[in-house]
């Protein structure tokens, strides 16, 4: 079973392929092979914008894709000349599949034209939570694919696929239950884990996701896009207080798993503005509140998922994400749940953002993965995890 996995949720676009032989009910680390494993990513596109916009990011989607499929079939061993030209008529229902992405259209006929039909035997999509503009580039694609090689498609769920990056490197076996924090641009979700495939959302953010919070206040303080690396570096340089910044820690106390970072952008902001430029641009403040920004987060996040996980008793605590490849965050994380007994696990850094191989592997390993067919494939942009 070959699987070709495609991710267009937010700014990066992402093409995989997987293979897996077993016939296993559980597929683990042995069962499958990761063929290719491709990343476009739109970071310094949106960095003039401090965030993700999205006319411009399903534009970059579209100039990607076809180039990342080829890719990915030449790195995995898949891409055959075509000898037989095309088959027209099919031809005429993709142009319609693709009538608004017609870039992707442009570059999948000549794909069609020079490529035999390969080796692909189910394809996974992302169809959500993301930017709509964004999801359907991928799962128009995806569509136009299963219809001309007739092949089966799968629609995942992005958040399942954060959470399950993490089976992507060989880990040792997860006790459940568990407690998942996924943590990205757009979404900052604590979700109870029964097993794989069984989740309840337990609480999540009422406003801005934590990535986003690391975006903006790293907009404001002159940081490039995206903030969170930036704002890490810089927090990394701090040596010592001299401004005396002290931010909230937003709903910390609150009996609940919700989040909110807003207000927290909100008290970056007042204090940037009381400062001289002088100071404003000093690198003593930016590193200080560099890791004010960072320290803020970080207590919010463990202290909501610690007391999660100890509620629930859970064994494990899985992170999923692109925050989650935040060296600070992890290690106050560890520290903790080794305080409490409680595992530990954490995707490789090269999984922890945007990717299909997260995607490709949720199609393998998750039982909530439905077969559909591509005339009812179609993207949610608010799809939740509860299943
Ligand atoms: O999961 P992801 O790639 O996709 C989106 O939701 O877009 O996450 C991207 C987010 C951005 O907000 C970025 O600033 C943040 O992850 N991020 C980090 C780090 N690396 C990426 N935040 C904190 N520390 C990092 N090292």
């Amino acid at each position: 079973m070959i699987i070709l996995a495609i991710e267009t949720s937010c700014d990066d676009t992402g093409v995989s392929i997987i293979k897996s032989e077993s016939k296993k009910k559980k597929i683990s680390f042995s069962d499958f092979e990761l063929l290719s494993n491709n990343i476009s990513s739109q970071a310094l596109i949106h960095s003039p914008y401090g965030g993700v916009f999205p006319a411009i990011a399903k534009r970059e989607h579209q100039k990607a894709l076809v180039p990342l499929l080829i890719k990915s079939l030449k790195n995995s061993n898949l891409l055959k000349e075509n000898k037989k030209g095309l088959d027209n008529k099919k031809i005429l229902k993709i142009q319609k599949i693709l009538e608004r992405n017609p870039d992707i259209f442009k570059d999948l006929k000549e794909f069609f034209k020079k490529y035999q039909t390969p080796e692909i035997n189910k394809i996974a999509v992302t169809i959500g939570p993301g930017l709509e503009p964004c999801l359907y580039t991928g799962v128009n694609l995806a569509k136009a694919l299963s219809f001309y090689w007739n092949v089966p498609v799968f629609g995942i769920n992005h958040l399942e696929g954060h959470i399950l990056s993490n089976w992507l490197s060989p880990i040792e076996k997860v006790e459940f239950p568990a407690v998942a924090l996924v943590i990205s641009g757009g979404n900052t979700q604590i979700i109870q884990m029964e097993n794989i495939g069984k989740y309840k959302l337990i609480g999540e953010t009422r406003d801005d996701a934590a990535g986003e919070c690391f975006d903006k206040t790293a907009r404001i303080l002159g940081l490039p896009y995206p903030g969170g690396p930036a704002i890490a570096q810089k927090a990394k340089e701090f040596k010592k207080a001299e401004y005396n910044i002290i931010l909230p820690r937003p709903m910390i106390h609150d009996k609940n798993y919700d989040f909110s970072f807003s207000g927290l952008k909100t008290a970056v902001l007042y204090n940037f503005k009381k400062r001289t430029e002088k100071e404003r641009t000093s690198k003593e403040y930016i590193c200080e509140m560099a890791h004010q920004i960072q320290s803020s987060i970080i207590d919010v996040l463990t202290s909501k998922t610690m007391k999660a996980a100890k509620e629930l008793n859970a064994q494990s605590v899985i992170l999923g994400g692109g925050v989650s490849a935040n060296k600070e965050i992890i290690k106050e994380f560890k520290k903790l749940c080794k305080k409490e007994k409680i595992n530990c696990i954490v995707p490789q850094p090269k999984f922890s953002g945007d990717n299909a191989s997260m995607i490709g592997l949720t199609s393998l390993i998750s039982p909530n993965v439905k077969k559909t067919t591509w005339q009812r494939l179609k993207p949610n942009s608010n799809l939740k995890i509860n299943g």
